[in-house]
């Protein structure tokens, strides 16, 4: 028999444990600092509640219904045919997005060791600490060894097993997640930036809405949530029979969208406060929280803090991704767990060297305009997930069909239209408003290949 989760409460908080991550924290301030603020955060919102949600039940619908990995569960509803392939694509992505996640954990690692060792408090202008992050995503060597140290947690706990490795620590990680946060966003709320901040990050204006903006949206929507590849089929093939989709779907969207809103009050307010420029880019939550913090009373003690915070967030996300791959392995494959583990976490962790040395030594090595950690991120975000979450809508509302899936959802809802409401919104509006982004992605991208070509 498949191994299940242990509790209804496990399992939300392994699934919000996988959405909840560096996606939010990290990704979510700096997408919205560089891509219009407000007016990308209101798209980034509709996208979530459109297409995530949706998608959400979706995938957790197909994999209790198969009980598989991403591949297996393709195999059983539509085996023989090509749509088999977005399986693959899934795990495929996991791979490649564990990669270069990992880096990002590895920093997280280093700030708390910086933060330990005293070196955070020296870093008491967003100056100062700028440097200090470019200096130190630079370094090969420790940026290799904190992208190890980050794979090989998450080797870890993967090793364990569904019900005790990955529920077990997910329900002790993700409650003290919240707390910490909110310890960090009082603190924000007294930097002096608060209006300003606040003004950037709830005023829209809606001229600043370009192509780019809706696609970054949309992929951050993706990237946040865990959908695209499978992640959310893995976690809901080890869903008992009793439990019900519709109200774990619409909780881990909310916890994953709540813990991203919530990063961003607590990040915004301090940015204006040091009159910084939120278009930092990906260095922004790195800048600004230790330049906050040398500058409190008992300021290292709420340093490292986030940055363990950051890691839990990271670890429990990154462990979701290598779950899927070497779920694959183990289902179609007949590994063995442990074997799974050790040799997928390897070649992961071997690939993502490239985008470890991506902020120094190979930082002129350009991959479609950016650095092999920008291409890996973009190839994933922007056009494997959204694709992969397109396929997943076609496959189940017209490929499988719905009817013989609907079931999946709670038998005695007394609400009946909301199943029929997602049955119409999978079959007719995601698939729709999916093939339209990508479109306008991939034109965007071919006239900017095109242009960097004669340029
Ligand atoms: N959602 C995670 C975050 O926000 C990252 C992540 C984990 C992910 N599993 C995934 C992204 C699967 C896409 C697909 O940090």
């Amino acid at each position: 028999m498949r191994e299940h989760w242990g509790s209804k409460l496990g399992f939300v908080m392994a699934a919000a444990g996988s959405a909840v991550g560096l996606g939010n924290i990290w990704k979510f301030p700096y997408l919205t600092g560089s891509k219009g603020g407000a007016a990308f955060v209101i798209i980034y919102l509709l996208a979530v509640i459109i297409l995530g949600l949706p998608i959400m039940i979706a995938e957790l619908v197909i994999g209790r219904h198969t009980e598989r990995n991403p591949v297996g569960a393709f195999k059983s509803m539509v085996g023989g045919t090509p749509w088999v392939l977005v399986g693959y694509l899934g795990v495929i992505s996991g791979f490649l997005i564990l990669s270069f996640y990992s880096v990002v954990g590895g920093w997280t690692i280093g700030y708390i060791v910086k933060g330990l060792t005293g070196m955070l408090s020296n870093l008491n202008t967003p100056d100062v600490a700028a440097r200090e992050f470019r200096e130190f995503t630079a370094n090969p060597l420790s940026s290799l060894i904190y992208h190890l140290l980050f794979m090989a947690s998450c080797m870890y706990i993967v090793f364990g097993g569904v019900k005790g490795g990955i529920e077990k620590w997910n329900k002790v990680l993700m409650p003290l997640l919240f707390a910490i946060l909110l310890v960090l966003i009082g603190r924000g709320f007294f930097s002096g930036g608060m209006e300003k901040g606040l003004s950037f990050y709830l005023t829209p204006d809606f001229s600043k809405i370009t192509t780019d903006t809706i696609i970054a949206a949309l992929g951050q929507a993706f990237f946040s949530l865990s959908l695209g590849m499978g992640a959310m089929i893995t976690y809901g093939s080890y869903l008992s029979r009793s439990e019900r989709i519709l109200t774990a779907a619409f909780w881990i969207v909310f916890l994953d969208t709540a813990v991203a809103l919530l990063a961003g009050f607590a990040v915004f307010p301090s940015v204006f406060a040091m009159e910084l420029s939120p278009a930092e880019g990906p260095g922004l939550v790195f800048h600004v929280v230790p330049a906050v913090f040398a500058r409190m009373p008992g300021g290292q003690f709420f340093a490292v803090l986030f940055f363990f915070l950051l890691f839990l967030a990271a670890v429990t996300s990154g462990v979701s991704l290598l779950e899927v791959v070497c779920a694959y392995f183990i289902d179609e494959k007949g590994w063995s767990r442990h074997r799974a583990v050790i040799i997928m976490g390897t070649i992961i962790a071997l690939l993502g060297v490239p985008s470890a040395l991506s902020f120094g030594c190979l930082s002129h090595v350009k991959m479609l305009g950016g650095t092999f950690f920008d291409f890996i991120d973009k190839l994933t975000s922007n056009y494997m997930l959204p694709l992969g979450g397109f396929f997943i809508a076609i496959c189940l509302g017209w490929k499988y069909g719905l009817e013989k899936t609907i079931h999946e959802l709670d038998p005695d809802t007394k609400i009946l239209s909301i199943k029929e409401l997602w049955a119409f919104i999978i079959k007719f509006i995601s698939p729709f408003v999916l093939f339209v982004v990508f479109i306008s992605l991939v034109w965007a991208d071919l006239v900017a290949f095109v242009q960097r070509l004669f340029a």
